[in-house]
Formats: C-alpha cells, sequence, structure tokens
C-alpha cells in the first residue's frame, strides 16, 4: 500500500461562527474580513491552488451564502467594469476567478466540531486524498506551506500534517504531536493530541492548520464520539488512522498568523502591508507614530 495517490482536492471548514468578532461577524462571515485587500478565505484558497489544487470544497453553515457569492462569477460589476474601461480592476477580479465546475459547497448543519465538518464533505471528496486548510490560519512563507508538505508527501505519501513551534504555555489551545524519527524532510508522527492539559503536551510542535489526509479518515470520523470541548475532534480520528497508515508531521518555517484572533489579525494586517508598496510607508509612519 503506497497511499502517494495525487492530491487534487482541498476542504476549507468555513462553518465557523466567529463569535470573537462580533459584532463585525453578525451578517459577514468571519473568512470575509479583509487582511488588506483580500478576504481571509482569498489568501487559503491561493495557498492551495499554488499548491496543485484543482477542486476547491468548502464546508458552509447558514450566513455564509456571501462565501459562495464571492467565488461565483460577478457579470454585472464585470459588464459595468467592461463599459467604463476599467481594465485593471477586471484584472484583479478574473485573476482570483474559479474556473467554472472547480467549486463545491456543502452545509454543516450543526457545530459539532472540526472533525465532523470535514466528514461533511466525504461524497465530494470521494476515495482519493485530499488537503485540508483551516481558514483562521492565514500562512505568509514564498514556498506557501501546503506546496511543502506537497513535496514531503511526493517523498512519503500516507498522512502529512504541518506543525511549527510554539511556546510551551500555548500548547493547550492547540492539536500537539509527538515527533519520531526523522522521515525525508519530516518525521514521523508518534502521538497526537488535541488540547493538552497544560504540563501534558508531549512537545511544543503544534497542528497549524495545514493536513494532506487519506479519505479512510472518513469511515474513522463517521464512528467517532466527542473528544475535548465535547465535539468530535480531527485529532482523535487522526491518532486512530495513525494506527493504520503511515502519518508525517512537516515543520513550517514561514509566518503564521490566526485570523481567527483579533491580535493575530492585525498582526496579518501589518504584515502584508509591509509587502505593499502603495501603503507601506503610509502604514510605517503610522506605526512610529504610535510608537514614538
Ligand atoms: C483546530 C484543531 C487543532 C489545531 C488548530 C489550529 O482547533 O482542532 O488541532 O491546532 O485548529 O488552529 P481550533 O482552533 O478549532 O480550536
Amino acid at each position: 500500500m503506497t497511499l502517494k495517490k495525487p492530491v487534487r482536492k482541498a476542504v476549507f471548514p468555513v462553518a465557523g461562527l466567529g463569535t470573537r468578532f462580533l459584532p463585525a461577524t453578525k451578517s459577514v462571515p468571519k473568512e470575509m474580513l479583509t487582511v488588506l485587500d483580500k478576504p481571509v478565505i482569498q489568501y487559503v484558497v491561493d495557498e492551495a491552488r499554488a499548491a496543485g489544487i484543482e477542486h476547491f470544497i468548502f464546508v458552509t453553515g447558514r450566513n455564509k451564502a456571501v462565501i459562495e457569492d464571492h467565488f461565483d462569477l460577478q457579470y454585472e460589476l464585470q459588464d459595468t467594469l467592461e463599459k467604463r474601461g476599467k481594465t485593471a480592476g477586471l484584472e484583479t477580479l478574473s485573476r482570483y476567478q474559479p474556473e467554472a465546475g472547480t467549486t463545491s459547497f456543502t452545509r454543516q448543519q450543526a457545530p459539532l466540531g472540526l472533525g465532523h465538518a470535514v466528514w461533511c464533505a466525504r461524497d465530494i471528496v470521494g476515495d482519493e486524498p485530499f488537503a485540508l486548510l483551516l481558514p483562521d490560519m492565514v500562512m505568509k512563507d514564498p514556498k506557501g506551506c501546503l506546496s511543502g508538505m506537497m513535496e514531503l508527501y511526493g517523498e512519503t505519501g500516507g498522512n502529512v500534517v504541518s506543525t511549527e513551534e510554539v511556546a510551551w504555555e500555548e500548547t493547550h489551545k492547540y492539536g500537539v504531536v509527538e515527533k519520531g524519527d526523522a522521515a525525508g524532510a519530516g518525521f514521523e508522527i508518534r502521538g497526537m493530541v488535541e488540547k493538552p492539559e497544560p504540563g501534558t503536551a508531549p512537545s511544543n510542535l503544534f497542528i497549524n492548520g495545514r493536513y494532506i489526509l487519506q479519505p479512510e479518515i472518513f469511515d474513522i470520523l463517521e464512528r467517532q464520539g466527542p473528544g475535548a470541548g465535547n465535539e468530535i475532534q480531527l485529532t482523535d480520528g487522526m491518532l486512530n488512522l495513525a494506527s493504520e497508515q503511515p502519518f508525517y508531521g512537516y515543520v513550517f518555517e514561514g509566518e503564521t498568523f490566526d485570523c481567527g484572533s483579533k491580535a493575530g489579525f492585525i498582526r496579518a494586517n501589518i504584515a502584508f502591508a509591509m509587502d505593499d508598496d502603495e501603503v507601506a510607508s503610509e502604514v510605517r509612519e503610522e506605526m512610529a507614530r504610535h510608537l514614538g
């Protein structure tokens, strides 16, 4: 069993309520809040496309229809821009326009946990490996986190999760892996635990929201009961899968911004603004004014 089929599809769980950003997220999904000039979800979809993903699967929920609109053709806007000769705007629209038939949307009907959200995509994914990207985590890295994971997957096959170091006091907020022997550019995973009690984490390598998983995860999630926080946890399902299939860790060395938190969201805006010629100097001056 080589488990090295190509990874063509990516799943984006976007059903979360975004309560940390109320009132902004009362009618706007948190994934549509903008970092500089793109919604958060666009960064994650771009990362997936750059890694060779061909089909984009969104697990949405009530109040999230605008995400589907964002990835659709906006005919009236396009027509108006054409009539007015606004070529820059037209180019921007076309650059981010997914090809017809390459997006799918399904709903997680109740907030039962990340494992349950992933399971909701089972029919659309079918019997092939898939990537999973958590949109709260926006990455900044010249290579792209998922592209780096794809390289490792090319060597090892199996299942791959991306990890990075975090302060030991923060480990209780995340899924944490136990590191085994080196494997290619990554390492074998010996164990995983979701939100370990303070002082009990097996390492300070946390799962940062990027996964390549084999389809056997779906049967496991279907049978699985609730775990930490009384939710169906993906990490518990992966631990189970790791007893049957190889599981590897990828070490991400770029920058990660948790855009599910206010501070992470602001840090992302600053970091991306610094790369933007149009606004960088003005933003730098403003920051200096506050720091001075
Ligand atoms: C989820 C995962 C966790 C992972 C984290 C990354 O947790 O369950 O393993 O480390 O995302 O952001 P959540 O943020 O939904 O609590």
